[in-house]
Order: structure tokens, then C-alpha cells, then sequence
């Protein structure tokens, strides 16, 4: 059974309250508004109405309707003032406090039980409507929080989609130039600068770790603020000097900024990795405006990049037993040693065929 809180200071009034509703309710009572704001203190979760007289003392019914409201209990709580006969600004005021009705001395018990179960019924459903409609209205929120999170990660990844593009650009262009080249010397020298190209843009996974590895934020501006290697070409050519004459054509191109040089073939690393490293600030140019792109251009000869692609390997095979790995980069340190003294004998052949056949 539901409780219902009777606030009377007057005992006949309260008994006949009990007689009416004992069938229906609970019937809780308080002799006034303290006593009846100590019990709803207590009760107030499982209070399912209060029935409250005006007058009383120490603390009359209007207080008590004003402290329920300051500890947001009028919401939850239908009131119903049971009175004599009270002024119309009096039943105003009380209204807009939130009471829901009023039940009129001498009580007539049919009237004053289908009042309280009315207004119960209509409290409810209100209730019961403005907890859908908060319900609905968070799903709402969190629909759009959802919707708000998808559009940024589209634009993110619109954005980083383009940064890519313009990578890509960039390799073409470096392509192209070193393809011109490539022609060129073989129409007019009937010979080949180089051997192959291979260009490859740098997967968002490993990008991402490099950025994290050297502590820069994930953005598109730390991409290309610092890493220098999103793009990479790898120009292989056949003989020593050939990379310098290709590398230097390349990069004496007016619209080519050579950022940074690193030649491990003059100094080489400690491993024996020789290669020739550029930098490169390479324009593209799109709809509406010209850009420039990092790029990193590794020219080495075909036996370099064979040395490279087996030292690679090294690199990425992990718990190696300390005397097998000492070993192997001793005899890959001894093998790229033995790879300068044949890329060497090989160009030193190749130009005495040069002259003889001048000859
Ligand atoms: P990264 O952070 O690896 O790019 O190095 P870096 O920015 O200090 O530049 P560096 O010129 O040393 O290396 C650039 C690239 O050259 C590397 O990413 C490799 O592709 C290649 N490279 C450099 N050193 C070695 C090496 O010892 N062995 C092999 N196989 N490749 C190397
Ligand atoms: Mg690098």
C-alpha cells in the first residue's frame, strides 16, 4: 500500500482522514509543519502524497510547502491543502507553488478519496512522461556527442587522406625529373643512369609510431614539420659516380631545395651502410596554389641496395643469441667493405671499356 503524510494540528480532522483512506493507504500522520518536515526527511523517497492544513503553529503549511521546495521535493510529492475556506490570492499562491489541488472542509470521503486518487494518477503520468522525455532527450544528446565525434574523425582523416595526396604528388614529381634524366642520357649517351627507381609513402602505422617514438603530438602539422621521410624514393643506380652526376642534376633543378645532404658513401656507418641521402623541398603544384613537400631521395648502387636489404632484415629480427648477432655484423661490415672495392673495380672496367671503344 501506498503511504500517504496527514498535516493537521486539529485530531478530529486527522481521525477523519485515517477513517477515509485507512482502506487505501497508509496513513502517516504529522501535528505540524516540523514535525512534518522531520518525517518527510525520512521518508520522503516513499511518501506517495501529503495531505496539508494551512494553519497551523510553530510552523504553518505555506513553510512547509516552501521548505519542500528549496529541498526539491515538490516535484516528486502531489500536496493537496485540505482548508476551510481561504482567500482566492491564498489558493493562488499555493498553486503556484506547486501545490496540486485543494480538498474542502467538512470532508465528504467519496469526494476526498476520488480527489487524492486523481491527482496521484495525473502525478504520475506527468512524472512518468518527464522521465521519458529526459530519457529522450539524453539519448539525443549522446546521439549527437556520437554524430559530432564522426564528422571530426572525417575531417581528420579527409585531412590526412590529402596530406597523403600531396606526399604522393611529391614522389611523382621527384619520378618524373629522374625519368626525364634517365632518358635524356640514354638518347643522347646510350646509357642508363640508373637502374630502377623505388618509391614507397610511409604507412600511417609508421608514422604515427615515429611521431610517438620521438614525442611530437599526432597531428598533420608535426608530420610535416618533422618527418622528413613520408616520402622516399630510392634511386639505384649501377656505378659510384653515377649517383653523384644523377644526385647532382636532381638537385641543381631551379625548383628543387636541397634541405639536407648525408653521404654514407664518403663516410660511411660503422655497420658499412653506404648510401647517399638528400633531403628535398619539392614543389607541387594543385588547384589553387603551390606546395612544397619533403622528400627523401637514398641514391646507392645495385650492390648497396642488395647489402641494405639483407642488413634490413637484421633490424627488424628481434632476441638474437649476442654471439650470432656479433657475428653477422661483422661479416655484413666485411661484406659491404668487399661491395666498395667491387662497385669500384666494376666503374674502373667500365671505363676503360668506354675508352677502348673510343679508341
Ligand atoms: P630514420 O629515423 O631511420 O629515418 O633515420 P635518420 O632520420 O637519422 O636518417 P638516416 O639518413 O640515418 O636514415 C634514413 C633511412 O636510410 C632509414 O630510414 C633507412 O631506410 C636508411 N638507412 C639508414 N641507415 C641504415 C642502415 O644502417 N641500414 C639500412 N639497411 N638502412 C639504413
Ligand atoms: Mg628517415
Amino acid at each position: 500500500m501506498q503511504k500517504i503524510l496527514v498535516v493537521d494540528d486539529v485530531e478530529v480532522n486527522r481521525e477523519l482522514l485515517r477513517q477515509i483512506l485507512e482502506d487505501e493507504y497508509i496513513v502517516e500522520i504529522a501535528e505540524d509543519g516540523e514535525q512534518a518536515i522531520c518525517y518527510l526527511a525520512e521518508s520522503h523517497e516513499d511518501t506517495a502524497a501529503i495531505l496539508l492544513d494551512l494553519q497551523m503553529p510553530k510552523m504553518d503549511g505555506m513553510a512547509v510547502i516552501e521548505q519542500m521546495k528549496r529541498k526539491g521535493w515538490m516535484p516528486r510529492i502531489p500536496v493537496l491543502i485540505i482548508s476551510g475556506e481561504y482567500a482566492v490570492e491564498v489558493e493562488s499562491r499555493c498553486f503556484e507553488l506547486g501545490v496540486s489541488d485543494f480538498i474542502h472542509k467538512p470532508f465528504e470521503s467519496s469526494i476526498v478519496r476520488n480527489r487524492i486518487r486523481n491527482t496521484m494518477e495525473l502525478f504520475s503520468r506527468r512524472n512518468q512522461l518527464e522521465r521519458k522525455i529526459e530519457e529522450q532527450a539524453e539519448t539525443l544528446r549522446e546521439q549527437e556527442e556520437i554524430i559530432r565525434i564522426q564528422a571530426e574523425k572525417l575531417r581528420e582523416e579527409r585531412s590526412f587522406n590529402r596530406l597523403m595526396m600531396e606526399y604522393r604528388s611529391a614522389i611523382k614529381e621527384v619520378e618524373t625529373k629522374l625519368q626525364v634524366l634517365n632518358e635524356e642520357f640514354s638518347q643522347e649517351y646510350n646509357r642508363n643512369p640508373f637502374e630502377a627507381i623505388k618509391s614507397r609513402l610511409k604507412t600511417p602505422a609508421s608514422i604515427f609510431e615515429k611521431l610517438r617514438r620521438k614525442g611530437y603530438p599526432l597531428t598533420l602539422e608535426a608530420i610535416r614539420d618533422n618527418l622528413s621521410d613520408v616520402a622516399g624514393v630510392r634511386v639505384i643506380c649501377s656505378f659510384p659516380d653515377d649517383i653523384y652526376r644523377i644526385g647532382n642534376l636532381l638537385t641543381k633543378q631551379d625548383d628543387i631545395i636541397l634541405l639536407q645532404a648525408k653521404d654514407y658513401i664518403k663516410n660511411p656507418k660503422p655497420n658499412g651502410y653506404r648510401s647517399l641521402h638528400y633531403i628535398l623541398d619539392v614543389p607541387i603544384f594543385l588547384s589553387n596554389e603551390k606546395k612544397y613537400m619533403n622528400v627523401e631521395v637514398q641514391f646507392r648502387t645495385i650492390a648497396m641496395d642488395f647489402w641494405a636489404s639483407l642488413e634490413h632484415k637484421l633490424r627488424y629480427k628481434k632476441n638474437w643469441d649476442r654471439a650470432d648477432a656479433d657475428e653477422i655484423v661483422a661479416q655484413l661490415k666485411a661484406c659491404a667493405d668487399s661491395i666498395e672495392e667491387l662497385d669500384y673495380r666494376m666503374q674502373k672496367i667500365r671505363d676503360k671499356i668506354d675508352r677502348c671503344s673510343k679508341e
